[in-house]
């Protein structure tokens, strides 16, 4: 490191500041872009072309152009720092923004965060690129967007026909390797012994034990319907499906186990050989494919066909008057802000205790979120369950501590709702919540 004086220290930093007040707005003018969505309708097409011109930068991996000044002392670690912790809140890839693949619920619901608090792009950033802001045009076409893609995700069934249409191989071959204990440390558990099909996705039980004898810290959540979260994990710490299943093999509260041994075990197995070679004729059995076949397979754990759906639907038989009470209740109380979508739930994270503060009133010690991100305002903060299934998904909470249905729904009663359920009310929201329960899966899934 060169010393500079202190009496001179102003005028390099004045000197910096002016080199890159010139360079960084030069350095937009060398910045092309393409257009991704030239075969979509035209709606999407702008809409792709304002993201593309305006966030693509920080929130995707594959498009990324950066400007000159990314590569001075200084402003590197500044901004590179900035576009990781912006992907890992928000991260669009070029097959979204070309309309291959649709945005998830999960997206559109941040990106309606992020229009409604008007933060996007940054401040600092806005200063020094002159055309980065959303003009009042753009913030009409994404708002008015999002609000229609909104409208699709309320509350609403879940599709017979399953839409992230699977690879049906590779489904076969991800129930097989989700059945297998060999996946486990000691080979005496398979991904099925916590989350089994016959138990609402989960085991029913506070905390489970894992193959290595350790007891998670958190109760375990279900696997159906968890494709449609967010992300995974009660602090949504795996970003998608395949990643959660990276995870859980080395996790000691789940497989408890290692990668190289598991894909060993799994080579000496003829069966298997050939069912990757057929489904992953690039790779065979590796930690990434093994990940991706089980996600496959998770994709079709969708349970539709409820009462509840079946009253969507419009059969208003489907549920009896105090159901209806109780459903008109979730929705007159705001249950349905977070438990939201078709898995009601699992596309937010919120504060556990938003009115009253439940962590003083019940001695609660897991900080959510929080442990992750260490971020003031994910103190407390979880990923919202999903209800389906919840009459089947006893005990309640990340921590497994409320035994019945009756008082989790107490619980949310008097910390998430602005005003508190009376006794009749909350057991008739009680009563709506039992109309979740389905064991149909969607078509592709024959179980
Ligand atoms: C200079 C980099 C940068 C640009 C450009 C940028 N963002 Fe961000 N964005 C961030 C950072 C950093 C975060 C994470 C920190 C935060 O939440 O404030 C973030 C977070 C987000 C989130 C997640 C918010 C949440 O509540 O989960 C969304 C959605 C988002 N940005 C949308 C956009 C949109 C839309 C644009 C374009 C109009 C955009 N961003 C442009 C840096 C950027
Ligand atoms: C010993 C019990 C146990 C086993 C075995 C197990 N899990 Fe889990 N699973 C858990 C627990 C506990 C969590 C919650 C951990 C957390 O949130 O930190 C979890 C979380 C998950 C989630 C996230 C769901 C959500 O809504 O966030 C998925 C998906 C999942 N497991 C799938 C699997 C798969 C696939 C396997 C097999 C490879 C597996 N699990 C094996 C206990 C288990
Ligand atoms: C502000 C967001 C929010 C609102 C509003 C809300 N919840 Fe929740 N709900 C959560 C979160 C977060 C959890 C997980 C808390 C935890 O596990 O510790 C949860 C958990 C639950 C659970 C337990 C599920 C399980 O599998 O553990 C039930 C049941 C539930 N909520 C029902 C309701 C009902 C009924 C209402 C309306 C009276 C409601 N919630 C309102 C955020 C909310």
């Amino acid at each position: 490191m060169v010393r500079i004086p202190a009496k001179f220290r102003p005028f390099v930093i004045a000197g910096i500041l002016f080199v890159l007040g010139i360079s960084l707005p030069i350095s937009n003018l060398f910045i092309h872009r393409s257009q991704l969505a030239k075969d979509q309708p035209a709606e999407f097409q702008k809409v792709s072309d304002i993201l593309v011109a305006k966030c693509a930068d920080c929130h995707t991996k594959d498009l990324a152009q950066y400007p000159l000044y990314y590569d001075f002392p200084i402003a590197s670690s500044i901004a590179h720092a900035n576009v990781k912790s912006a992907q890992s809140s928000f991260l669009i890839s070029k097959d979204k923004l070309s309309g291959r693949v649709p945005f998830s619920e999960g997206d559109v619901e941040r990106l309606s965060r992020a229009m409604a608090k008007g933060d996007m792009p940054p401040i600092q950033y806005i200063a020094l690129h002159w055309d980065s802001a959303l003009n009042e045009k753009e913030q009409r076409i994404l708002s008015k967007w999002i609000e229609k893609r909104l409208k699709e995700f309320d509350l609403r069934p879940i599709p017979k026909e399953n839409f992230f249409r699977p690879d049906p191989a590779r489904v076969a071959l991800g129930k097989k390797l989700f059945h297998d204990k060999r996946l486990s440390e000691n080979q005496t558990q398979s991904c099925a012994s916590c989350h089994s099909l016959q138990r609402g996705g989960a085991d029913q039980l506070q905390f489970s034990s894992s193959a290595g004898g350790k007891k998670a810290s958190v109760n375990t959540p279900t696997v159906l319907n968890a494709a449609y979260n967010i992300a995974q994990y009660w602090n949504g710490r795996a970003e998608n499906m395949k990643a959660q299943v990276l995870e859980a093999i080395s996790n000691p509260a789940e497989m408890n186990s290692d990668w190289n041994e598991v894909c060993s075990r799994l080579r000496n197995d003829k069966d298997y050989d050939k069912l990757f070679r057929e489904s992953y004729p690039n790779g065979g059995i590796t930690a990434s494919n093994v990940s991706d076949a089980i996600a496959e397979y998770e994709h079709t754990l969708l349970t539709p066909e409820s009462r509840y759906d079946r009253f969507l639907s419009g059969d208003q038989t489907a549920l009896t008057t105090e159901e209806r009470e109780g459903f008109e209740l979730f929705k007159k109380h705001e249950c349905f802000v977070c438990h939201t979508g078709p898995s009601l739930g699992g596309l937010s994270f919120e504060k556990l205790g938003k009115y009253k503060d439940f962590y003083n009133d019940e001695g609660q010690t897991n900080l959510g979120r929080f442990e992750l991100t260490h971020r003031k305002e994910d103190l407390h903060v979880f990923k919202v369950p999903s209800l389906r299934n919840v009459e089947l998904t006893y005990p309640y909470m990340h921590d497994g501590s409320a035994k019945t249905l009756e008082e989790a729904v107490r619980i949310m009663s008097q910390y998430q709702t602005e005003k508190p359920m009376t006794a009749d009310e909350e057991r008739k929201v009680v009563a709506f919540l039992r109309t979740l329960t389905s064991t149909t899966f969607s078509t592709e899934a024959k179980h």
